[in-house]
C-alpha cells in the first residue's frame, strides 16, 4: 500500500531548543518510518519578519545540522530549503490569486505579527499561509503534522483547496492537520509561566547543542519556589517534572513525586537529576551535531538527494495546475 504523504515546514529560527523538539520535531522523527514524509526549512517564510541575511544563513544550516541530528534520516524522508525550489512560490503567486483578502487579515498570527512589528507590515507576512498552503499542496500532502497555533493556516490551506478544485477541477487533497496527542510543553527555565523560547533570553532555553556544563547550569538555575505546597505545583517546579519525565525514567520521576507529596523534597536534587537525564539523552545529538557540522560536503549532498527527489514531486505537480489554469505549458498556438 502507498505511504500517504506527510508535509510540515520549520522556520529557520537557529538552533533547536527542547521545547521545540518535544513539541513538534520528536513527532517528525517518528513520522519518518510510518508515511511519505517531506520536511523543509522555510526560510521564505522567515523573511516575512524582521532578520538578518547573515543569521538566516547560518540559521538555515543550524536547523538543518539539528533536524538531522536528532534524527531524520535522509534515507526515509525528504528534506529540503523552501527557498532552493522556486516551485514554492510560483505556486503560491496562483493560490494568492484564487485568495480573498479577508480570509487572510483574519488570521490570528497575521493579527499579532502585524501588532509585534507595526513598522513592518508587509505584503508577504499577510500571504505567509498562502505560501504555507502551496507548501503543503505542492506535494499533495494529505497530513500535515504542526502545533495547535498552525491550526488557522492549515483550515486556511482546506478553503483553497476547495475553492480550487471547485473552480479547476479536483486536483489537490484537503490537507488535514496532526497535532500530536502527546505533546509536552516545556516552559522556560527563568520564566516559567511562559513557553520555552529563544526570545527570552539564553538562560531560559536549553538547545539540543548545548554542551553539559552549560546544561547543567542552565537547570540548576532554573526558578522554582520557597518549597512544596498543599495547592497546586508552582509552574518551575511543574516544568522540571516534565523535563524529568521526558527525558529521564519513570521510575525517578515517581520517586521525586513520592517526595514532593510528602514535603521532604529538595529541589537541588530534583535538578541534579533532571540535569543529569538531559545531559544523557543529549549525548549522541551532540556528537552528530559536531560530526555534520565538520561535513559541509555531506550536508550538500544530503540536500541535494532531497532537492532532487522533491523537485520531480514538485514540477508534476505544478505542470498539471498550469495546466489546469491555463498556465504555461499545454498551450495551443
Ligand atoms: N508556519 C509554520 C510555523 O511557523 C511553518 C510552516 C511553513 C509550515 N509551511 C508549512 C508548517 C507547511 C506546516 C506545513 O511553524
Amino acid at each position: 500500500m502507498e505511504r500517504k504523504r506527510v508535509f510540515s515546514g520549520s522556520r529557520p529560527s537557529g538552533r533547536l531548543h527542547l521545547g521545540n523538539y518535544l513539541g513538534a520535531v520528536e513527532n517528525w522523527v517518528k513520522m519518518q518510518h510510518e508515511y511519505d514524509c517531506v520536511f523543509a526549512i522555510v526560510d521564505h517564510h522567515a523573511i516575512t519578519t524582521p532578520f538578518d541575511p547573515r543569521e538566516l544563513q547560518t540559521n538555515t544550516r543550524d536547523m538543518l545540522v539539528d533536524l538531522l541530528a536528532v534524527g531524520l534520516d535522509p534515507s526515509e524522508c525528504t528534506l529540503v530549503i523552501q527557498s532552493e525550489l522556486p516551485q514554492h512560490t510560483e505556486l503560491a503567486w496562483i493560490l494568492g490569486s484564487i485568495t480573498p483578502i479577508g480570509w487572510l487579515q483574519r488570521v490570528p498570527t497575521f493579527k499579532e505579527k502585524s501588532e509585534m512589528h507595526p513598522d513592518n507590515v508587509n505584503l508577504g507576512l499577510l500571504s505567509y499561509p498562502v505560501l504555507q498552503a502551496a507548501d503543503i499542496l505542492l506535494y499533495k500532502a494529505e497530513v500535515v503534522p504542526v502545533g495547535e497555533d498552525q491550526l488557522p493556516h492549515v483550515e486556511l490551506a482546506r478553503e483553497i483547496v476547495r475553492r480550487f478544485n471547485h473552480r479547476f477541477g479536483d486536483t489537490f487533497p484537503e490537507p488535514e492537520a496532526e497535532v500530536p496527542r502527546h505533546t509536552a510543553r516545556i516552559m522556560s527555565l527563568t520564566e516559567p509561566e511562559k513557553k520555552m523560547s529563544k526570545s527570552l533570553g539564553p538562560d531560559s532555553y536549553i538547545s539540543i547543542g548545548d554542551d553539559p556544563e552549560t546544561v547543567k547550569e542552565k537547570v540548576m538555575k532554573a526558578v522554582t519556589d520557597t518549597g512544596p505546597t498543599s495547592g497546586e505545583m508552582s509552574p518551575g517546579v511543574a516544568n522540571l517534572f516534565t523535563l524529568l519525565r521526558e527525558f529521564g525514567d519513570e521510575k525517578q520521576h515517581r520517586e521525586f513525586l513520592d517526595e514532593y507529596e510528602e514535603g521532604i523534597i529538595r529541589y537541588v536534587d530534583l535538578k541534579e537529576a533532571t540535569a543529569a537525564a538531559i545531559i544523557d539523552t543529549l549525548q549522541p545529538v551532540r556528537k552528530r551535531r559536531q560530526k555534520l557540522l565538520q561535513s559541509p560536503q555531506r550536508l550538500r549532498e544530503i540536500m541535494e538527494t532531497g532537492h532532487e527527489r522533491a523537485s520531480t514531486i514538485a514540477c508534476t505537480t505544478l505542470r498539471e495546475v498550469k495546466e489546469r489554469t491555463g498556465l504555461g505549458p499545454g498551450r495551443e498556438f
